[in-house]
């Protein structure tokens, strides 16, 4: 799903009504939408493969569950997690497993393997002290561990480049390739741009694209941002 090499990815945490009505002004955008996102907001109030089968019949992206935040459990239940996610329909899988440890995150990607979507890892969150209660490399280890895994799809902050910088020179060092996708654009302070520009590959925007009054024209605008930005970027 990310043969993109550069996208936008709306975070859809908004009622299934409305999620619809921006997956149908958005459909026709297949070089500027790379994914939809869905997470808790609007599943736990629908249900995951409703929302996924409401959305696939509007448009045909790839749909991202980001259950904000899953992988946090035990083993035996992650994986039970992947399965579920899987059956829904979903095309993708993110995981926070701060906190949960790397027999955890292994759980979660072989079950990703099995069940044929694609993992994602988080490996910071956008908002302030966030890390209060984590050791201070948490994130490099999650990354570290989750490239021997073959996870190559990472979720950083477009509001701290300077991370993205570091993450993308992490997976160089490994000689690896990694996706990174970010959130973090508008209410949160950061720019698609710059966080294009220091290494973010995808730009997750939520509040920026469904509260504007023409989302579609949102994306577009945001697109020729990144779009920019990444010609102009040095790898
Ligand atoms: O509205 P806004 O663009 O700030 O929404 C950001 C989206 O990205 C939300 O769905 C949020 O859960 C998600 N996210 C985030 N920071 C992370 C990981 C995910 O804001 N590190």
């Amino acid at each position: 799903m990310f043969n993109y090499q550069l996208g936008i990815i709306p975070a859809l945490d908004v009622d299934i009504q409305k999620a619809k009505k921006i997956a149908e002004a958005v459909k026709g955008l297949k070089k500027e939408i790379a994914g939809l996102k869905i997470g808790s907001i609007l599943c736990w109030q629908h249900g995951l493969p409703k929302v996924v089968g409401e959305l696939k019949k509007v448009c045909d992206f790839p749909v991202i569950f980001d259950a904000q935040k899953a992988c946090t459990d035990i083993p035996d239940i992650v994986r039970k997690q992947a399965k579920v996610v899987a059956n829904a329909g979903v095309d993708a899988f993110i995981a926070a497993p701060q906190g949960a440890g790397s027999a955890t995150l292994t759980a979660f990607v072989d079950a990703c393997k099995e069940y044929q979507i694609v993992p994602i890892v988080v490996l910071e969150m956008t908002h302030p002290e966030f890390s209060a209660f984590l050791s201070r490399d948490a994130a490099e280890r999650i990354l570290e561990k989750s490239i021997d895994l073959g996870v190559r799809s990472f979720v950083a902050p477009a509001n701290k480049p300077e991370r993205l910088k570091l993450y993308k020179n992490i997976a160089k060092k490994k000689r690896e390739v990694i996706k990174i996708l970010s959130p973090g654009v508008g209410p949160q302070g950061g720019g698609p741009d710059t966080a294009v520009e220091a290494g973010a590959d995808f730009v997750i925007v939520g509040r920026a694209i469904y509260k504007a009054g023409e989302p579609k024209e949102e994306v577009k605008r945001i697109y020729d941002l990144i779009d920019k930005a990444y010609s102009s970027r040095k790898e």
